[in-house]
């Protein structure tokens, strides 16, 4: 009879490196290891070289940074999407993708199992497994660290006694994940959230105190709601968000303290790091601003909110999400133009937009000369627009006669 298979997300740190002989020994498994590259600064080789070293059978590895910018990151760019209005889902968007490559790899290899590395605590557990079960509803999805009972001090143990190498010079306090859209560090002194973070938690960001004393400005260019173009250099969106990482973050921007709420209904202080997203959905934002109506830009709000919750609660393959990016798609055509935005020790403004599409008619906003707005329609409008109130304040100031004429008494 063939082994059994388990397809592992390996990270190639301390955690899922012990995860290999640990499923091993615990499920009499042969283990799989890929390792999806999403931008996180990671040497793909040694990524895999280590993955064989502590036992893995075969090691794959993927640089999927292209189909995390595109399928990912744009639609939640596209919808604005901010978790509890301020945090950009960095992490939460990267799960599914890397879920996708599991199951992709599960199918060649002929493995029955899906293995990641996560906690029993966290949000990261939920994403992986409805994933799975959202691509892959046969297979089985293994979480060694949730199962095992091993602190730190026993894991290395575990790892010493397993031949699996123990990084030495990673003694941070922190816990950090890292990808194109963010960064993300929580534990340590960050568990107290009455403490402001110190300045060493901070990866990606110049301190906003240490920033340069002028301002620089970005011009982002947006076809459709894609920002195609930094400064009128055109890029291919993976590399724009990782040159506006470097720019914004040297001007100390995108940093957020977060008082999170969990899935699993802890609540977390969480620190991010995310330069590029706080501006790209900024500029994303004025320009809707700028180009749809009133009405679309309030209801899509609703969708915004809710598209982001489904995101952080690990529901990407599912027909919600799927039914809301329609709307969302639905809604870019014409967020076409560019925005200027200014940087500047901590924050990002935004001091210009223009479009091609754009709602604003300086015919109808001057209140200089060439004003064309019929004014004095206002009044008419006002009337009926403010009957519903009025009838109601006259109501209950028994004033309703001045509303309507009594009627004619019967004969
Ligand atoms: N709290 C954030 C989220 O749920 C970040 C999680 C970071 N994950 C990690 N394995 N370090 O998306």
């Amino acid at each position: 009879m063939t082994k059994s298979k388990v397809v592992l997300a390996y990270s190639g740190g301390l955690d899922t490196s012990v995860a290999i002989p640990w499923l091993k020994e615990a499920k009499g498994t042969d283990v799989v290891a890929v390792t999806v590259d999403v931008g996180q600064p990671v040497d793909l080789e040694r990524v895999r070289q280590k993955a064989l070293a502590s036992g893995a059978a075969s090691a794959y590895v993927a640089d999927a940074r292209a189909e995390f910018a595109r399928e990912f990151i744009l639609p939640a760019l596209r919808a604005n999407a901010l978790y509890e209005g301020v945090y950009p889902l960095s992490t939460a968007l990267a799960r599914p993708l890397i879920a996708r490559h599991l199951v992709e790899v599960a199918r060649k290899e002929g493995a029955q199992f899906v293995a990641h590395g996560c906690t029993g605590k966290g949000n990261d557990q939920v994403r992986f497994d409805l994933s799975t079960t959202g691509l892959a509803p046969d297979l089985e999805v293994v979480a060694p660290a949730r199962e095992w009972d091993m602190n730190r001090e026993e894991e290395i143990a575990y790892a010493a006694a397993h031949q699996v190498a123990v990084d030495a010079t990673k003694s941070s306090p922190y816990s950090t994940d890292e990808n194109l859209w963010g960064r993300s560090v929580e534990c340590g002194i960050l568990e107290d959230p009455s403490v402001e973070p110190p300045e060493e938690v901070y990866g990606w960001t110049t301190s906003p105190a240490a920033a340069p004393e002028t301002p620089a400005y970005v011009t982002v260019t947006f076809e459709e709601g894609v920002p195609v173009a930094l400064g009128g250099r055109d890029l291919p969106l993976q590399d724009l968000i990782v040159e506006l990482n470097r720019t914004a973050g040297a001007h100390g921007v995108g940093r957020i303290d977060h008082l999170e709420s969990r899935v699993v209904g802890i609540k977390s202080r969480e620190v991010y790091e995310c330069p590029a997203a706080v501006v790209l959905i900024a500029a994303h934002q004025a320009l809707e601003a700028l180009v749809l109506p009133r009405d679309l830009l309030d209801f899509k709000r609703t969708v915004e909110q809710r598209y982001s919750q489904l995101i952080y609660d690990g529901l990407w393959f599912t027909p919600l999400r799927e039914s809301l990016d329609a709307f969302v798609a639905a809604t870019q055509p014409r967020v076409s133009g560019e925005v200027a935005v200014k940087l500047f020790k901590g924050s990002a403004r935004i001091v210009g937009r223009r479009s091609p599409h754009a709602l604003y008619q300086p015919a109808l906003a001057t209140y200089s000369s060439g004003d064309q707005y019929r004014r004095q329609m206002a009044e008419g409008f006002i009337y009926v627009w403010g009957l519903p109130a009025r009838t109601w304040a006259a109501v209950g100031t028994r004033a309703a006669s001045t509303l309507t004429p009594a009627p004619p008494p019967r004969p």
